[in-house]
């Protein structure tokens, strides 16, 4: 499936498209059950029009064909045991191709990984960029930027039910457990943005728990990086000030974080650099004033279930409050 982000770059979400090289080894896996399936199928379906030709031919009337009860013919006995070898041979080659695989998955280097860790709740992601350092950590949601050619070491948990990571253009999936942490090594090839897509039935809104992963030229990912470890900008201009202490004044404090001020909330996601991503509430809206208004009006509308209440302000507040928002970058 290939769709577009809002500055018209292809979003690609296809197991048959790799961009990484695990998804490049699940392909190769893929193509080779696929051929052997293939043949398998053809030779039934050969044998059984071959039967159907050669069977006598019988009408109501002729008298049943009992000769073979009473001598089985040995070529069937051979059929049937030479059948039984062959199924057996291709069953092994795919247990084998299938351990080779998933030892090829678990070979891949990991030195200067980045790391993250990416924890789900219904029905958004919360992803934290680790460092040694903490002063370079930070906290995002709903995105993933991975640098071309460097692995991440991604460790997944989970805040409420069991959620499942899968960027199908880079690796399989990998499940996200309350109360455990599993991890997932990916490394993106190519450049591209990849839909990840939540692959484990998580609630009402499942379905509309995507995640894009962008994935960039190591110098373009740093100044990503370096972006996100800013403070959220102070509002520069009347209007977002007045945004900013509708923000404080309302509920969106309780729940959301914008570092640098007293909103501290991790209920909901961090919104330090709303404005810097691509897409509203999960991957599902394109990141816009119209949709941004409309998602704070009546998040119900789009995503029944979800945790976030209804805020339909007044719309000279409404506006100042989008002015701030929008000013997050
Ligand atoms: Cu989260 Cu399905």
């Amino acid at each position: 499936m290939s769709t577009q982000t809002a500055a018209g770059q292809a979003v690609l979400q296809d197991a048959l498209q790799p961009a990484g090289v695990q998804a490049d080894t699940i392909f190769g896996l893929w193509n080779f059950t696929l051929a052997l399936c293939t043949i398998v199928f053809a030779a039934i379906v050969l044998a059984f029009l071959y039967a159907l030709w050669r069977a006598p031919r019988g009408t109501p009337e002729s008298a049943p064909d009992l000769a073979p009860l009473a001598h089985p013919e040995k070529r069937v006995h051979r059929t049937v045991l030479w059948a039984t070898v062959i199924a057996t041979v291709g069953l092994v080659m795919l247990l084998v191709a299938d351990v080779w695989t998933a030892r090829a998955l678990a070979r891949l280097p990991l030195k200067e990984a980045v790391n993250i860790e990416l924890i789900g709740h219904q029905w958004w992601w919360e992803v934290c960029y680790l460092d040694e350092d903490p002063a370079k950590r930070f906290t995002t949601a709903n995105e993933l930027h991975l640098p071309v050619g460097r692995p991440a070491i991604v460790a997944l948990k989970s805040r409420d039910v069991i959620h499942t990571l899968w960027v199908p253009a880079l690796h399989g999936k990998r499940d996200m457990i309350p109360g455990r942490s599993t991890t997932i090594a990916l490394r993106a090839d190519k450049q591209g943005v990849y839909r990840a897509q939540c692959a484990e039935f998580c609630g009402l809104e499942h379905a509309l728990m995507a995640l894009p992963v962008t994935a960039e030229p190591p110098a373009q990912y740093e100044r990503w990086v370096q972006g996100q470890r800013q403070l959220a900008p102070a509002p520069d201009s009347d209007s977002r000030k007045r945004g900013r202490d509708i923000f404080m004044g309302t509920t969106c404090v309780m729940c959301h974080t914008v570092t640098g001020t007293a909103a501290r909330g991790t209920l909901g996601p961090d919104l330090t650099h709303l404005a810097s991503r691509p897409t509203l509430a999960a991957g599902m809206l394109p990141n816009d004033r119209a949709n941004l208004q409309a998602w704070i009006v009546d998040p119900q509308r789009f995503k029944p279930g979800a945790n976030m209440p209804a805020h339909p302000l007044p719309g000279p507040q409404m506006h100042a409050l989008l002015d701030y928002l929008e000013s997050l970058k």
